[in-house]
C-alpha cells in the first residue's frame, strides 16, 4: 500500500489498482439517467449522460461570472446555466423533472436534509437523485471529526423552525474546522508554505466568513455516514408526511401541489376582519402563496402529526388564515347555496403516538370545518395511531399502501382523471 501511494493515479489507474470516480459516476449516469431534468453546480465539468437525455444546469452566478471567478478553468468547458439558487430550486416546479444531478454539491450547503427534500421536491415519481460528495479522508478535509446523522438533523429542525440565526451559529464550529484543518491541508496540496493564524485571528476569520455566509465545506463524510444520511431522507422526514406522499395521486397523472406548512413564514388570523367585505386576507406573508392553490385545488388533502390531540400548531395557521375563504363564501353564497359544496373534497391524514380512543375526534371537527370553509366536503381519510417514531410507519406496508389508494380515491371521486 505503501508503495501504490507512490505511484500518479494515472499509472495506478493502468495497473487496475485506482478506479477515478468519474469513470463509476458517467457508469452510473448511463445505467440511471434518461429524459429530462437538471445538473446543480456542473461548472465546467458537467456529468456525461446517454445521447438523447436533455440537462438543464443550474447555477446562482452566470458563464461569465464562473470564468471570472475560475481563472484558471478552461473558459471553453463552463456550462452556460439557467441561474438559481441550486439549493432551493424556487423557479422548478414540482414534480417537474426525471433526474437531478448534484457531484460535490451538497457539503457545501449548511442544511443537507433541507436541501435533498427541495431537490426531492423537483423530480417525478420514481425520477432519480444522483448525488455524490466527497469522502472527507480521500480530499482536503482528512482530519476532520465526520458529521453524524444527529447534527444532520438538529440542523434540519433549527431550519424547519425559521431559526436562522441558530442554523447560522451551528455553522460556527464548522468554519473553525475548516481553517484549521481544511486549509492547511489545501497549502500541503499544492506544496505551498502555511503559516498558522494566531488565536486571536483565527477568531476574526470565523467571524468574517460567518459574517459573508461563505461557502465551505460544512460537513464531511464517508461512505457509511453519506449512506445513513440518504437512508434517513429516503425513510421520509415525518410520518404524516410519508403517508401523504401522494404517489396514487400521482399515478393518475393528476396534478399534485405540495404545501409544507412547516415551511410557511406566516402568522395565525389576527381577526382584525379584513377579509369581511372582500373575502380576501389582508395579512401579506406566505399565506398568499397557499391561497390559490386552495381556490384551484379540487382535492386537499391535509396531513397532520396529532400534538396534544390536535394539529400542529403550524398546520392550524393556515386552517384559521382559511377564515378569508370562509367569509368569501359568505359573501357569493345566499343562504341555501351555503348547503352544498361545489369546490371540491377534502381530506385528512392523522397520525399519533398513543392509542387513546378519541385521539381523532378533535382533528375530525376541524377538518370537517375547515373543508366548509372552503366550499369543500369533508370526506374523512386515514387516521394511524401507535405510530411513534418517523420510520414506524415502514413497518406497516399495509398503511403505505391505504395511503396509495387514498390518492388514487381522491381523483377517482374528484371527476379530475
Ligand atoms: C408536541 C407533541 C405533542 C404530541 N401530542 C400527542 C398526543 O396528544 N397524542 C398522541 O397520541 N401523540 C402525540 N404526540 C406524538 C406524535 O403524534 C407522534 O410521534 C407522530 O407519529 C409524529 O408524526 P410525524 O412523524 O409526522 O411528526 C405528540 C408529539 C409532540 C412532539
Amino acid at each position: 500500500m505503501g508503495h501504490f501511494k507512490k505511484l500518479s493515479k494515472h499509472v495506478a489507474a493502468k495497473l487496475g489498482l485506482y478506479r477515478d470516480p468519474k469513470t463509476t459516476r458517467e457508469e452510473l449516469s448511463f445505467k440511471y439517467i434518461r429524459g429530462n431534468g437538471l445538473e446543480i453546480g456542473a461548472l465546467h465539468s458537467p456529468l456525461p449522460v446517454r445521447a438523447g437525455v436533455s440537462v438543464c444546469y443550474v447555477d446562482r452566478v452566470d458563464r461569465e461570472e464562473s470564468i471570472r471567478k475560475f481563472p484558471h478553468l478552461d473558459a471553453a468547458e463552463v456550462v452556460d446555466p439557467h441561474i438559481d439558487d441550486g439549493f432551493v430550486l424556487n423557479s422548478i416546479s414540482d414534480a417537474s423533472q426525471d433526474f437531478l444531478i448534484a457531484n460535490h454539491v451538497l457539503e457545501h450547503a449548511s442544511n443537507p436534509l433541507a436541501v435533498l427534500k427541495n431537490w426531492a421536491r423537483v423530480l417525478k415519481p420514481k425520477g432519480v437523485l444522483f448525488v455524490s460528495v466527497p469522502a472527507a479522508d480521500k480530499c482536503f478535509d482528512k482530519g476532520r471529526p465526520l458529521t453524524t446523522l444527529d447534527h444532520f438533523v438538529e440542523d434540519y429542525n433549527a431550519g424547519a423552525a425559521g431559526n436562522a440565526k441558530i442554523l447560522s451559529e451551528r455553522n460556527r464550529p464548522h468554519y473553525g474546522e475548516w481553517l484549521r484543518i481544511s486549509e492547511p491541508n489545501i497549502y500541503a496540496d499544492r506544496k505551498e508554505k502555511y503559516v498558522a493564524p494566531s488565536p486571536e485571528d483565527m477568531e476574526r476569520r470565523i467571524d468574517f466568513l460567518l459574517d459573508r455566509a461563505e461557502e465551505i465545506h460544512f460537513h464531511t463524510f464517508s461512505t457509511e455516514s453519506f449512506r445513513s444520511l440518504l437512508s434517513y431522507f429516503a425513510d421520509g422526514l415525518d410520518t404524516a408526511m410519508n403517508l401523504a406522499r401522494l404517489e396514487g395521486a400521482e399515478s393518475k397523472a393528476a396534478e399534485v401541489r405540495r404545501v409544507y406548512a412547516r415551511d410557511l413564514k406566516m402568522s395565525g388570523c389576527l381577526e382584525c376582519g379584513g377579509c369581511e367585505k372582500t373575502g380576501k386576507c389582508v395579512v401579506k406573508d406566505d399565506m398568499q402563496t397557499v391561497y390559490p392553490h386552495f381556490e384551484a385545488a379540487d382535492v386537499i388533502i391535509l396531513a397532520s402529526p396529532i400534538f396534544f390531540y390536535a394539529v400542529t400548531a403550524q398546520v392550524k395557521a393556515p386552517i384559521d388564515r382559511s377564515q378569508a375563504m370562509w367569509c368569501k363564501r359568505f359573501l357569493e353564497k345566499g343562504p341555501d347555496e351555503r348547503k352544498q359544496y361545489d369546490s371540491g373534497k377534502g381530506y385528512l391524514i392523522a397520525v399519533g403516538a398513543t392509542k387513546g380512543k378519541s385521539l381523532f375526534d378533535c382533528v375530525k371537527l376541524e377538518a370537517k370545518y375547515f373543508y366548509d370553509a372552503l366550499d369543500m366536503t369533508y370526506e374523512g381519510g386515514l387516521f394511524y395511531r401507535d405510530l411513534e417514531k418517523r420510520s414506524d410507519v415502514e413497518n406497516h406496508p399495509d398503511k403505505l399502501q391505504e395511503a396509495f389508494e387514498l390518492g388514487m380515491k381522491a381523483v377517482k371521486t374528484a371527476n379530475v382523471e
